[in-house]
């Protein structure tokens, strides 16, 4: 059986686990897939209150699979991440996350859709799209600038900087920062303080808290549409290549 997602349940709370920590928990189709089934079953459950997103092993998640990238470049199976960008976009109860390493691609830009994040000391992030030839999606292209200003979003998505916890928890991307020891324990304490929450006003202050969604879900499907374009471009056949190859990728003949 395929436990590369592992979700479990208790005391109304849905922990959903990354599970490939041998490629640093790169999501696969299959994964997306997975994610996304246990975030409906937790937005249709009464007796879940609230769901929490987590990795295996030293690293959040590395990102889309890069092999999936290049498969759906080259026109082979779908892209997973479009199904689960609007179901986490639009989930309607309380999402936290603990992030409890590196945070790639995905890995951060589905952080702009979760509503409490804590992060382990040596949680980090970075978007690194456009070395990859692609452009950011997740509303990220929105909800960066928003969240931190043009200069910081330009830094991070333009030039793909990674941010340490540390940083990433000053300028207001995290809200947390703990020893990676105490990261499970104190997530869990916070799901369970919110899963005890009357859960009604609970989800009517995250709807109301999320009010811009419509803008959020157009630029979900205005970046889709640049993204799969970019995913079949030479600049990012060769960054990928580059990537499985274990080289630098080389640009110089693009103009
Ligand atoms: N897709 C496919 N494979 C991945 C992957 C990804 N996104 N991220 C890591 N892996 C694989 C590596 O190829 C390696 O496989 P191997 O053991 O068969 O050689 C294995 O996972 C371990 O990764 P490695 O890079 O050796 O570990 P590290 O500790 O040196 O670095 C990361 C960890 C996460 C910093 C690094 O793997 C990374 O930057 N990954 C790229 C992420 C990326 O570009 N994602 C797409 C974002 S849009």
């Amino acid at each position: 059986m395929d436990d590369t997602v592992v979700v479990t349940e208790a005391g109304g709370v849905m922990e959903i686990r990354f599970n490939r920590p041998d490629k640093k928990n790169a999501l696969t189709r299959a994964m997306y897939e997975a994610v996304s089934a246990a975030l409906e079953r937790a937005d249709a459950e009464p007796t879940i209150r609230v769901a929490l997103l987590t990795g295996t092993g030293d690293a959040f998640t590395s990102g889309n699979d890069v092999t999936d990238f290049q498969d759906r470049g080259a026109g082979r199976g779908p892209r997973g991440g479009s199904r689960f960008l609007p179901v986490i976009a639009s989930f309607h109860k309380p999402l936290i996350a603990a992030v409890n390493g590196a945070a790639i691609g995905v890995g951060t830009t589905m952080l702009l859709h979760c509503d409490l994040i804590l992060a382990a000391r040596s949680a980090r992030f970075v978007m690194p799209f456009t070395s990859l030839g692609l452009i950011p999606e997740a509303a990220s292209t929105l909800l960066v600038p928003r969240l931190l200003g043009h200069q910081r979003a330009s830094a991070l998505l333009l030039l793909g900087e990674p941010l340490d916890a540390a940083t990433a928890c000053t300028w207001g991307l995290v809200n947390r920062v703990v020893d990676d020891t105490a990261l499970m324990p104190e997530a869990h304490d916070t799901a369970r303080r919110l899963a005890a929450l009357p859960p009604q006003a609970v989800r009517l202050t995250k709807r109301l808290l999320k009010h811009g969604a419509p803008d959020v879900a157009d630029r979900i499907a205005e970046e889709i549409g640049w993204f799969t374009e970019r995913l079949a471009s030479p600049e990012a056949q060769e960054a990928f290549a580059a990537f499985m190859e274990k080289r630098k990728p080389d640009f110089s003949r693009f103009d």
